[in-house]
């Protein structure tokens, strides 16, 4: 069996070869951790982007939406902290001149104790079979308990430097513990310094005098900076949310694993606005939406988990991530965080303009405080390419790749075939697609076998293909195939668009978040 590593490779690939996702700017050989998204890629986007749009803005009424320009005025950044503070540790190998972010390395050593931890606990698990009790192998077992031991004390090193910002400490656990740079092999680092990821630019001409300005690094702030306005102009009451989609830039020391991390990439952030003290009630809420937005996918409930952060932003009372299970092991896809007053007061201290709500509950005015859900439709697009991509061996023995897409999200939601390119099939099938177009994103392909076509459908996650033979022409029906189960059905023409309806339906899907 083919690897996880093998099967990331493979999807990558896939992603290349039938139009989701290409390198930017190939033909000059790319640019380090910029993508483009191809015909299939940007539709699959644009319905991720669209169900997380609708389940903001149309499931709660007190949430609108807004598009902020990525140019903003850069005392923007400096009133966010990001100007001073938005930094990674990165440290240089001297051998193979590779950058590495200090934290990442320090987080991949961590990750190969607990993979020795699984490997322990699976072996052993192998071995007792049904008599296997795991928890306490892991509360006995020697070597388990002597990684755990070690991870332990390397966790805790590390969280403290981190809280403390400690880059000299940062420097000695990594020569502590004898990590190797992965390329040269050698342990001859440089010491940590600290590394502004934003990207900047000149805007106006310099006789003019020119300003700096910076490339939105997330699209939070634009939304900041809209508070009043929305809240003014919406008649906006306590607690209400904004909602955002937009590109954010990051100049990422190490950029890896495809798109889990771009140096242009792509924010769905909401903002909640609330009243000061009840901020964990709303947090404890908005984790549990979030999660439930993501399981009603269907990718699988066992694929999430949270990850309560270790290391809090000191303006921050409570943060969590949801991690999706990814080939290389748990990742975050979408942070959650409680984020206090600080940045609408940061704002209000930089452009000296009073930001507050006036509360007719209590006759006061105040600073809100927010819960922030911000999640990267990047990753949520690797996430789902990632449970979705399949190679089944079929029980005629032949094979085949397959997307299993969300339905609702997939780029093509039927494909039109007449099974013979004569006879009048081609004009019958045209005239189902011509009805068709209007409800979905549908394909027509004549070219081929059936099988052939059919597999190239399945390729790109075409839940549903229609074919048109001789009988159609007299009996009105057509043939429906089922992309996961390659069920085929007859069925009238007439039924054909409700029967697509039921499995592709953004409303099943928006009412699942809300009713579940
Ligand atoms: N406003 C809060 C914020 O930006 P973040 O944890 O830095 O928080 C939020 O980013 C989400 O944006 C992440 O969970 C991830 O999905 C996405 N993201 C961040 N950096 C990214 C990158 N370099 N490439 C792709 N997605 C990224």
């Amino acid at each position: 069996m083919a690897s996880q590593e093998e099967v990331f490779k493979k999807m990558v690939s896939h992603c290349k070869e039938y139009g989701f996702v290409f390198p930017s700017s190939e033909i000059y050989d790319g640019l380090g951790a910029v993508y483009d998204y191809g015909q299939n890629g940007v539709e699959l986007k644009n319905n991720i982007k669209r169900y997380w749009w609708e389940a903001m803005t149309r499931l709660h009424e007190n949430i609108v939406g807004i598009d902020a320009a990525i140019f903003m005025h850069p005392t923007t950044w400096k009133a966010s902290g990001h100007v001073d503070a938005f930094n990674d540790p990165l440290i240089d190998n001297k051998d193979s001149k590779k950058r590495y972010r200090a934290d990442v390395l320090i987080e991949d050593l961590l990750a190969k104790y607990d993979e020795k931890i699984e490997k322990e606990v699976s072996k052993a698990s192998k071995k007792f079979g049904d008599s296997f009790d795991e928890q306490k192998f892991r509360e006995t077992n020697p070597r388990v308990l002597e990684h755990q031991a070690k991870r332990d004390e390397i966790h805790a090193r590390f969280k403290k430097a981190m809280n403390d910002n400690d880059l000299a400490e940062l420097k000695q656990i990594i020569v502590d513990y004898e990590i190797v740079d992965p390329i040269s092999g050698t342990k001859n680092w440089t010491d940590v310094r600290q590394f502004n990821l934003m990207f900047s630019t000149e805007m106006g001409s310099t006789a003019d005098g020119s300003m700096k300005i910076y490339l939105r690094p997330e699209t939070a702030q634009g939304i900041f900076v809209n508070y009043l306005n929305v809240q003014k102009t919406g008649r906006m009451k306590l607690p209400f949310g904004i909602a955002q989609i937009g590109k954010a830039f990051r100049n990422e020391i190490v950029a890896r694993q495809f798109v889990f991390r771009m140096r242009e990439f792509e924010q769905m952030e909401m903002q909640f606005f609330i009243k000061p003290g009840t901020e964990l009630d709303w947090f404890a809420k908005w984790k549990e939406t979030r999660l439930r937005w993501h399981k009603a996918l269907g990718l699988g409930d066992e694929k999430y988990r949270f990850h309560d952060h270790d290391k809090l932003a000191h303006y921050a009372n409570a943060a969590t991530d949801i991690e999706f299970e990814m080939p290389f092991g748990f990742k975050e896809v979408e942070g959650i965080h409680s984020r206090t007053n600080f940045d609408l007061s940061q704002h209000a201290k930089y452009s000296g303009k009073k930001i507050e709500y006036f509360d007719p509950e209590t006759n006061s005015s105040y600073t809100p405080y927010v819960i922030e859900t911000s999640i990267g439709v990047d990753r949520m697009f690797l996430s789902i390419m990632c449970a979705a991509y399949k190679e089944e061996v079929l029980e005629n023995g032949e094979s085949r790749v397959v997307l299993s897409l969300p339905p609702a999200l997939a780029p093509v939601k039927a494909c039109v075939m007449p099974l013979v390119k004569k006879d009048g099939l081609p004009e019958k099938a045209r005239e189902i697609m011509a009805d068709l177009k209007f409800d979905y994103n549908v394909q027509y392909d004549e070219k081929d076998s059936i099988g052939k076509r059919y597999r190239r459908q399945d390729a790109i996650g075409t839940p549903f293909c229609v074919t048109v033979d001789h009988d159609t022409l007299t009996d009105g029906c057509v043939t429906l195939r089922d992309r996961d189960t390659m069920e085929q059905e007859r069925i009238k023409i007439a039924d054909l668009s409700s029967r697509i309806e039921e499995k592709v339906s953004f409303k099943a899907l928006l009412r699942k978040v809300a009713n579940d």
